[in-house]
C-alpha cells in the first residue's frame, strides 16, 4: 500500500514538473508575470544515445538524437510557437499568420486554437505532407493552398502581416527563435555540457540560428562550459546556402526543407562560421538511407527532412572531416543531431521508401512457410 502511494506521489511529481519550455527556462526568455503562457507542455523531448547508429557510421562517434518528433504537434516548431503565440496574446493580437512547408502551420494552428485566436496559413499547393495538412485543418486554421512554392508564400505573408493587423509567426519573428533556443539548453542539461558537434537540417534556417544562440547564451550564463561546432545540412535540390545563390525551383522528397531562399540565410552562415562548423548538401538518396537507418537501427521514425542531420554526419565521416578531431572528453566525438519532426507526419514518404507488405491467404501454414518457420 505504502509503495503504491509513493509510486503515485512520484508520478504526480513528474507530471507537475514539466510545464512547457517557457516555465522551465523563463529566465532566458522575454516573458514577464504579465505574459499569458499558451503552452501544450512542449519540450522536454528525449536525447537518445544511438549506440547502434554510431557503430554503423563510425566507431569514433558517440551520436545522441534529440527526438523533436515527440513535441505536442510532432515537431520542434512548438518550442518557438509557444513563445510567439504567448507574446501575440500579450500584445492583444486577434489572429496569427504564417507560410509553411507544413510543420509551422500545424503548430501555429494548434497554439492559436489553444489561445482562442484565428490562424491563417499559406502553403504551397500539393507540396505538403498529408499528416501536417490534416493537423492544420483539424485545429481549425484557415488554410490557403497557393499556386506557388514556399518562398512565394513567405513573401506574401511578410507583405500581408506588414500591412494588416495580423501577427507574423514564421521564424523571423524573434520570439520563435527565442523559444527554439530551449532545444540547446535541454541538450546541455542532458549531457552536462554542450556536445563537440551539433548536426541539424537547414530549411528556412531559423533552427540552426536558434540552437547556436541557445548554446552561446547557456555558456554565457555559466550553465555550460563549451560550445559545439554547428554542422548544418540542406537537401541537394534545395541548397541555396551551399550554392551561394537562391534556388528558384527547389526540389527534394524532404518537403519540410524544400526552400530556395531561406529567411535566416545570413544568420545560419554566421552560426556555421563562428562555431567553426559548416553547411553542406546531402542528396535525397543519402537522406533516404539515413531515414531508414534511424528507423531500423534505433527504432526512431522521423520525417525525411529530419534525417538530413544523420545523412550529413555520414557524409562527413566518408569525407574524413572528423579524422583530425580530438574529442573534448572521453574517446569518442560527441555529436547531437536534431531530429526535427515525427515520421507519421509523412506516411507516404515511408511507404514509398520500403517494399509493399506481402499479400497472403489467411492460412497458418502459408504464413509459417513464408516467414521460414
Ligand atoms: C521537419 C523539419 N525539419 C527541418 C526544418 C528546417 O528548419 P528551419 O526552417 O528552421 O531551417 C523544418 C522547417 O519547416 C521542418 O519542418
Amino acid at each position: 500500500m505504502i509503495e503504491t502511494v509513493n509510486h503515485m506521489r512520484q508520478s504526480m511529481d513528474n507530471y507537475s514538473k514539466h510545464r512547457g519550455v517557457i516555465n522551465r527556462y523563463r529566465e532566458f526568455l522575454s516573458v514577464t508575470d504579465k505574459t499569458p503562457i499558451i503552452t501544450l507542455n512542449e519540450g522536454n523531448t528525449p536525447l537518445i544515445r544511438a549506440e547502434r547508429l554510431s557503430a554503423a557510421i563510425s566507431d569514433r562517434l558517440d551520436i545522441h538524437l534529440k527526438y523533436e518528433g515527440l513535441n505536442p504537434t510532432g515537431s520542434f516548431k512548438d518550442r518557438g510557437m509557444t513563445m510567439a503565440v504567448s507574446k501575440a496574446i500579450e500584445e492583444g493580437a486577434k489572429a496569427v499568420m504564417c507560410a509553411s512547408t507544413g510543420n509551422t502551420a500545424a503548430s501555429a494552428a494548434a497554439y492559436a486554437g489553444k489561445a482562442g485566436i484565428k490562424c491563417v496559413v499559406l502553403i504551397p499547393d500539393g507540396a505538403i505532407a498529408l499528416g501536417k495538412l490534416s493537423q492544420a485543418l483539424i485545429h481549425g486554421a484557415h488554410v490557403l493552398a497557393i499556386a506557388g512554392n514556399f518562398d512565394d508564400a513567405f513573401e506574401l505573408v511578410v507583405s500581408i502581416t506588414d500591412n494588416y493587423p495580423i501577427t507574423f509567426v514564421n521564424s523571423l519573428n524573434p520570439y520563435r527563435i527565442e523559444g527554439q533556443t530551449t532545444g540547446a539548453f535541454e541538450i546541455c542539461d542532458s549531457l552536462g555540457d554542450a556536445p563537440d558537434f551539433h548536426a541539424i537540417p537547414v530549411g528556412n534556417a531559423g533552427n540552426i540560428t536558434a540552437y547556436w544562440k541557445g548554446y552561446q547564451e547557456y555558456q554565457a550564463a555559466g550553465c555550460s562550459e563549451s560550445l559545439p561546432r554547428m554542422i548544418g545540412f540542406q537537401a541537394a535540390g534545395a541548397a541555396p546556402i551551399v550554392l551561394g545563390h537562391p534556388v528558384k525551383n527547389p526540389e527534394t522528397f524532404a518537403t519540410a526543407i524544400r526552400i530556395g531562399n531561406p529567411a535566416s540565410w545570413k544568420r545560419a552562415e554566421a552560426a556555421a562560421a563562428d562555431s567553426n562548423g559548416g553547411i553542406w548538401a546531402v542528396t535525397d538518396d543519402e537522406i533516404r538511407e539515413a531515414y531508414k537507418m534511424l528507423a531500423s537501427l534505433e527504432g526512431i521514425f522521423v520525417e525525411p527532412a529530419s534525417a538530413a542531420s544523420v545523412a550529413g554526419v555520414r557524409k562527413l565521416v566518408a569525407e574524413g572531416y572528423f579524422d583530425s578531431v580530438k574529442p573534448r572528453q572521453g574517446d569518442r566525438i560527441r555529436i547531437s543531431c536534431t531530429l526535427t519532426g515525427h515520421g507519421l507526419k509523412d506516411p507516404n514518404a515511408a511507404i514509398a521508401s520500403v517494399e509493399e507488405p506481402t499479400k497472403l491467404p489467411a492460412d497458418e501454414s502459408t504464413i509459417l512457410e513464408t516467414i521460414g518457420l
